[in-house]
C-alpha cells in the first residue's frame, strides 16, 4: 500500500532548500505566504491547498502561515502560523502552534501569525532587498507594501527600508525545476497510484456507463491510496468529446464504438502526476481508431527517446511532430511533403498543442522553457510530461472514417544521466495490453 509521506519526514531536504535559497539570495529577506482559504459557497470552503512555493520550503500544511528567510552570513528561517486555540480546535481541528512547529519543521523561531504586522517591519529594517511573489494576490501585495511603509515611517530613527523588491520566483523556479531525491521519490509514488487508477478505469469500463462513473473509479483509487485530491479536474472524454482538449463535464454515456480518452492524475503530498490513456470502450479498436492510436504511440516513443541530457526542451516535440506529420500524410489527412506541412502549420488541424510541460508541485510546473532566447537543455532531475495526440473533428477534406477520433497518450518522465525514466510506465499502452485489460473487471 502506498501511504502518503508524513511531510515532517522530509525535513532534511527542506532545510537544504532553505539554505540553498538563502545562498541564492545573497542578502535580504524573503517573505512567502501559503495560499489563502477560499469560500466555495455560503459557509462552505474549497478544500484548502497550500501554496506550492511555501510547501516546497516548509512542508507545513496549515492555512494562515508565512515563512521568512533572512539571507546573510548566518541565514535564519522563521515560521509564522496559527496559535493553539482550544475553542477553534474543537470546531475546526488540530493546530500545531508555533512552539511545536518550530521543533517539528526545523525553524529557529516560530511566531503567531497575528505577530506578522509587528515583527515584519523590524525584520525588514536595514535590509537591502525584499524578495516576494508580488502580483499573485492583491491582498498580500497590499500587506507587503504596508510593511515597507512601516519601515519607511521609522526613517527619522535612522532605519532604512529595502531599496529593492525582487521576485522570489526567479530563484525558486530554478530550484524547483530540478527535483531532489525526495521529490523524485514522491513523484514516483504519485505516478504509481495514477497508473493503477488508469488500470482500474480500463478494467471497469463497459458500454452504457456514464463518463462520470469511470471518473469515480479513478477517484476511488486515488483516495483509497492516500492521494486525497486529483492534481487537476479529470478529463473522461468519450467519442467526440475526446476532441475537446479541456473537456471536464464527464456526463456522456459511453457507446460501444467509442474511444475513451482519460487524462487524470492524483496529487500526492503536493506533487502532481499527469497521465492520459485512450482506449476503446468495447475493448477492441476499429481499424481507423487503431491507425491513429498506433501513430500517436509511435510519435510518443520518438519523443521519449529524445528526452535525454544534452538535448534541449524542444527536441521531444520536434521528434513527435516529425512522426505525426508523416502519418497524417500517409493517412490522407494532410497533403504535401512533411517539410511543407510543418512549414505551413497544416498539421495543427489535428495536433494543436505542444508535446509536454514541466511537472512537479504544480501540474504545469514552474521553470523557464527558454534561456536567453534558446530552448533550455534537459538536465538530470528535470521532470516533464510527454503527451502527443491527434484530434480529428468532422470536416471537409477529412476522411470520414477518422471523424471524431481523439487520441492522446501521456506519460511522466524524469531526466536521468543516461536518458530518462518513465515513471508512469506501468500504465498499459500497447494495443495488445489495452485490449486485454479493458472491460476485464
Ligand atoms: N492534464 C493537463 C495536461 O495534460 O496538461
Ligand atoms: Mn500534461
Ligand atoms: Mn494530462
Amino acid at each position: 500500500m502506498n501511504a502518503p509521506l508524513d511531510p515532517r519526514s522530509a525535513l532534511t531536504p527542506r532545510l537544504d532548500r532553505r539554505s540553498r535559497l538563502a545562498a541564492a539570495m545573497g542578502s535580504g529577506v524573503a517573505v512567502i505566504a501559503t495560499a489563502p482559504e477560499r469560500t466555495r459557497n455560503r459557509d462552505v470552503q474549497h478544500p484548502f491547498r497550500f501554496d506550492s512555493y511555501f510547501h516546497y520550503l516548509t512542508g507545513f500544511t496549515e492555512p494562515e502561515a508565512v515563512v521568512v528567510i533572512i539571507a546573510g552570513a548566518t541565514p535564519r528561517s522563521l515560521l509564522f502560523c496559527r496559535e493553539k486555540d482550544l475553542d477553534r480546535e474543537i470546531w475546526d481541528g488540530y493546530r500545531v502552534g508555533p512552539a511545536l512547529a518550530a521543533a517539528e519543521y526545523g525553524f529557529g523561531e516560530a511566531h503567531p501569525i497575528a505577530a506578522l504586522d509587528t515583527l515584519l517591519p523590524k525584520l525588514l529594517a536595514d535590509q537591502p532587498a525584499l524578495f516576494a511573489d508580488i502580483g499573485t494576490d492583491a491582498a498580500w501585495d497590499a500587506r507587503i507594501i504596508g510593511w515597507l511603509n512601516a519601515v519607511r515611517a521609522q526613517a527619522r530613527t535612522g532605519v532604512t527600508a529595502p531599496g529593492e523588491i525582487r521576485d522570489i520566483r526567479r530563484l525558486l523556479d530554478e530550484m524547483r525545476l530540478v527535483k531532489d531525491a525526495h521529490e523524485l521519490d514522491t513523484m514516483r509514488r504519485a505516478a504509481t497510484i495514477s497508473a493503477d487508477a488508469h488500470r482500474r478505469a480500463m478494467a471497469t469500463t463497459r458500454p452504457g456507463l456514464f463518463e462520470y462513473q469511470v471518473e469515480a473509479e479513478l477517484l476511488h483509487e486515488f483516495v483509497r491510496r492516500g492521494a486525497r485530491f486529483a492534481a487537476y479536474p479529470s478529463i473522461v472524454a468519450s467519442g467526440p468529446n475526446a476532441c475537446v482538449l479541456h473537456y471536464v463535464e464527464n456526463t456522456r454515456r459511453l457507446d460501444a464504438g467509442d474511444l475513451l480518452l482519460i487524462d487524470a492524475g492524483c496529487e500526492l503530498d503536493g506533487y502532481a502526476s499527469d497521465i492520459t490513456r485512450t482506449f476503446p470502450v468495447s475493448g477492441r479498436f476499429t481499424a481507423p481508431q487503431r491507425d491513429i492510436y498506433e501513430l500517436v504511440l509511435a510519435s510518443q516513443a520518438a519523443a521519449i527517446d529524445a528526452v535525454k541530457p544534452g538535448n534541449h526542451w524542444e527536441q521531444p516535440h520536434e521528434a513527435a511532430l516529425a512522426v505525426l506529420v508523416r502519418g497524417f500524410i500517409d493517412l490522407g489527412l494532410c497533403q504535401g511533403s512533411p517539410e511543407a506541412v510543418i512549414e505551413s502549420g497544416d498539421y495543427r488541424r489535428f495536433y494543436m498543442h505542444r508535446t509536454g510541460h514541466w511537472l512537479g508541485l504544480d501540474v504545469h510546473d514552474v521553470g523557464d522553457y527558454k534561456r536567453d532566447g534558446a530552448w533550455r537543455p534537459l538536465e538530470p532531475g528535470m521532470t516533464l510530461t510527454v503527451e502527443p495526440g491527434c484530434y480529428i473533428r468532422p470536416g471537409e477534406g477529412v476522411p470520414e472514417a477518422f471523424w471524431n477520433i481523439g487520441v492522446r497518450i501521456e506519460d511522466d518522465v524524469a531526466v536521468t544521466p543516461a536518458g530518462c525514466e518513465v515513471i508512469t510506465a506501468t500504465t498499459p499502452k500497447t494495443v495488445a495490453d489495452i485490449e486485454a485489460l479493458v472491460g476485464s473487471a
